[in-house]
């Protein structure tokens, strides 16, 4: 897969939420495209869409409107079965409040991915092992995430959402609990796996420091995306 691949392809991707009388437009026609190896931030309002947005690319949720591609296959409209084997194949996702499995180490967690890929019990846990060390929790590995802080949690998370070695990484706000430096270290590794596997970022942030490593920084308003340059105050 050369750089200029298109990974991830969203057309005119509308979304609400009904609520009694009450209809909420979340997306009013998103259109995105993401190359292989692309680092690209979402930032705006709370409110905005920005984790509805991610959900509904990762095919978490249904679009009312719109086409979504995942390495040129749909994952909207697409069925659930459809939508979770792609994920499982190709992506990974950090949800913006972590959702790790509460009975399972954090060695587990991450190992998850790997075994439901068909990976070995002692292959997936040696893979999670190394990973969870490489960001520093190389000590946690049988921490429940109720035995975890929560910076921790978050990047038991991203090692969950990194472990299969996927084309595409989706995550919300994945520094948003972590110490500047800690953020730093993420933030490196993020670019190192776009620069060496070219592994495709669309990260939701409130963090301006990190803005001006991502190729594009996009904003969610009144339900659509806008380009904004990377060196704006966001
Ligand atoms: N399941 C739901 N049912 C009804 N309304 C929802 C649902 N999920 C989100 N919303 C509404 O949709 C809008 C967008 O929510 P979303 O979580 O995508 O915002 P966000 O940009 O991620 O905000 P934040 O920065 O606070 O995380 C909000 O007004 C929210 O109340
Ligand atoms: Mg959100």
């Amino acid at each position: 897969m050369n750089e200029s691949t298109i990974i991830l392809n969203a057309k005119g991707v509308e979304k609400r939420f009904t609520q009694g009388d009450a209809s909420i437009e979340v997306l009013d026609g998103v259109d995105l495209s993401l190359a292989a190896g692309e680092r690209v931030a979402i930032v705006g309002r709370s409110g905005s869409g920005k984790s509805s947005l991610l959900h509904v690319l990762a095919g978490l949720d249904d679009v009312n409107r719109g086409q979504i591609t995942l390495a040129e296959e749909p994952m909207a409209p697409a069925s659930n079965d459809a939508r979770t084997a792609l994920r499982r194949k190709h992506m990974g996702f950090v949800y913006q409040h972590h959702h790790l499995l509460p009975e399972f180490s954090a060695l587990e967690n991450v190992a998850l991915p790997l075994r439901l890929n068909g990976a070995s019990q002692p292959i997936a846990e040696q893979q999670s092992q190394e990973l969870l060390s490489r960001i520093g929790l190389g000590d946690r590995l049988q921490h429940l995430p109720s035995e975890l802080s929560g910076g921790e949690r978050q990047r038991v998370a991203v090692a969950r959402a990194l472990i299969h070695q996927p084309k595409l990484v989706l995550a919300d706000e994945p520094t948003g609990n972590l110490d500047t430096a800690s953020a730093a270290e993420l933030m490196a590794l993020m670019v190192e796996l776009s620069e060496s596997k070219a592994v495709a970022f669309l990260v939701v942030t409130h963090d301006p420091s990190m803005l001006y490593q991502f190729d594009r920084v996009l904003t969610l308003v009144d339900g659509k995306l806008q380009a904004i340059s990377a060196h704006d105050d966001a």
